[in-house]
C-alpha cells in the first residue's frame, strides 16, 4: 500500500484519525448531565486499557475510573505538564525529598516541576546517555527519598529508560516510583502495577493520538493514602485547579471538580476504542517495527543516532544531521516534500533531527515519509545511495 498526500512524522501532537474528529464535533452537553458521564466512563475505561491496567466497564455509575488492581485514573484537562504537576504538587510536602534522574529536556522539566513543591536530588546526565543505575541505587540506599521520578520515553532524545531496572531498584529500597509516561504509555510497554509505580501520566495527543490539552494519571492506593493524610494534616503544597481531593471526590461519579474539556474528552475516548481494537501489544509492535527501520534505514546509510545504543526509544529516534546539513533541510522538507518531522531543543538545536513513531501512523507513511526524507538531503547534497527502505520496515 503507498502513502498519498503529507507525511506527519512528529513525536506528538499526531494526526487524530476521522472517528476521533467526528466525536470532538458532537454537539454541547452539559457537564453535569447523564451524557457526559457515560462520555468520563467510556474515557476511563479506554484509559485503564492504555495504561494496561485491570479492566473496567465503560458504562457511567460503575467506577469505571478503577479496578482490581487498586490504581485508579484521574482525567486533567490540560496537558501533560498540569497532569505532571498535579501529581508532584499533591504527592510530596516541601520538606520532602525526590530524586530525579534525567537524560534530557523533559526529564530536566520533571526536575524543575519538583523544585517548586519539595528538594530534589538532579542527576543530570548527558542528553542522550544512559542514566547511571548504580549511582541511582546507592543514593536510594541511604533510604531518605521519599520517591524516585523518571521522564520514561526521552521524547527529546530518543531514549527509553529502563524502567523496569529502576522499578525492582525502588522497591528494593521502599522508595515510591514514579513516571512521566507521555510518550510511552499506548505506545512501549508500560505495567504499572508490575512495577509498583505509585502515578503514571499520559498525554492524549502522543501515542494515543488523541487531542492536545487534556491528560491523565494513574496512582496507586499507597499515592492516594499519601495525598490523604497529607490534605488532612494540612501541611501540604498550595494549590487548587489542581488539588487532587478534589479530583478523586468526583470520580465515582464519573464527574471532574471544574468544566471537564467536554469535547476534547469525546475525541479522547474515541482514539482510546481505536488503540482498543489494535490491542496494547499490537500497537507496540506496530511502533517497534516502525522505529527498527528507521534506526537500521539511517545507521546504514551512515547517520549517527544520539541515544545510547541498548535503549532507544520506539516512538522517536533522534538523527544527527551530517556535515553540511542543518536544519533548513526541514523547512525545504515540508515546503517541497509535504513532509514533517521536529527538530532538536536548546543546545541541540540545529544539530539533530526527530522522527516519530507513535499514535496510528501506517507503515506505508513511515516508508513514504522515509523515501521523501532522503530525496531532500540529495537535493541538498548530501549524496546518498539508492536504498529500497520499504524492505526496511517489512
Ligand atoms: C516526555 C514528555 N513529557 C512531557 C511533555 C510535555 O507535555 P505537554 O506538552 O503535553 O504538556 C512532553 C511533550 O512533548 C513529552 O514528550
Amino acid at each position: 500500500m503507498t502513502h498519498e498526500g503529507d507525511c506527519f512524522l512528529v513525536p506528538g501532537p499526531v494526526r487524530m484519525s476521522e472517528n476521533c474528529l467526528q466525536a470532538m464535533a458532537t454537539p454541547v452537553m452539559t457537564a453535569r448531565g447523564p451524557e457526559f458521564r457515560e462520555v468520563m466512563a467510556g474515557l476511563n475505561s479506554g484509559l485503564r486499557h492504555a495504561f494496561n491496567l485491570s479492566p473496567s466497564s465503560p458504562s457511567m455509575k460503575s467506577e469505571s475510573w478503577s479496578g482490581e488492581d487498586g490504581y485508579k485514573v484521574v482525567v486533567v484537562s490540560g496537558s501533560g505538564t498540569a497532569a505532571m504537576e498535579m501529581v508532584i504538587a499533591n504527592r510530596f510536602r516541601n520538606n520532602d525529598l525526590v530524586l530525579v534522574a534525567t537524560n534530557g529536556k523533559f526529564g530536566e522539566r520533571v526536575a524543575a516541576i519538583c523544585e517548586q513543591y519539595c528538594n530534589v536530588k538532579h542527576l543530570k546526565y548527558e542528553w542522550g546517555r544512559e542514566f547511571d543505575l548504580g549511582e541511582m541505587e546507592l543514593l536510594l540506599e541511604r533510604r531518605c527519598y521519599e520517591a524516585v521520578l523518571i521522564c520514561h520515553n526521552e521524547t527529546s532524545t530518543g531514549i527509553t529508560q529502563d524502567a523496569e531496572a529502576i522499578a525492582e531498584m525502588c522497591k528494593r529500597n521502599e522508595t515510591g516510583f514514579i513516571l512521566d509516561g507521555i510518550t510511552s504509555v499506548g505506545g512501549i510497554p508500560v505495567h504499572p502495577a508490575e512495577w509498583n509505580a505509585e502515578a503514571v501520566v499520559v498525554g492524549a495527543q502522543k501515542c494515543t493520538a488523541g487531542p492536545s490539552g487534556i491528560a491523565a494519571i494513574a496512582v496507586n492506593s499507597h499515592f492516594i493514602d499519601r495525598v490523604q493524610t497529607i490534605a488532612k494534616q494540612g501541611d501540604g503544597n498550595p494549590r487548587y485547579y489542581l488539588d487532587l481531593i478534589a479530583a478523586l471526590k468526583k470520580g465515582d461519579d464519573d464527574q471532574t471538580p471544574w468544566t471537564p474539556a467536554i469535547n476534547l474528552a469525546m475525541g479522547w475516548s474515541a482514539a482510546l476504542e481505536n488503540l482498543k481494537h489494535e490491542t496494547n501489544e499490537g500497537r507496540w509492535n506496530r511502533c517497534q517495527k516502525l522505529a527498527s527501520g528507521v534506526r537500521k534505514l539511517f545507521t546504514d546509510l551512515g547517520f549517527t543516532l544520539l541515544a545510547d545504543h541498548g535503549q532507544r526509544s520506539n516512538t522517536v529516534t533522534a538523527i544527527m544531521y551530517p556535515d553540511g546539513i542543518d536544519d533548513s533541510w526541514r523547512s525545504t522538507l515540508k515546503s517541497t516534500y509535504n513532509t514533517q518531522v521536529i527538530g532538536a531543543q536548546d543546545h541541540l538545536k540545529g544539530k539533530m533531527f526527530r522522527v516519530g513513531s507513535m499514535g496510528e501512523t501506517p507503515v506505508s507513511e513511515m516508508v513514504e515519509g522515509c523515501n521523501r526524507m532522503l530525496a531532500c538531503f540529495r537535493e541538498l547534497g548530501h549524496d546518498l545511495p539508492e536504498v529500497d527502505v520499504a524492505s526496511y520496515f517489512a
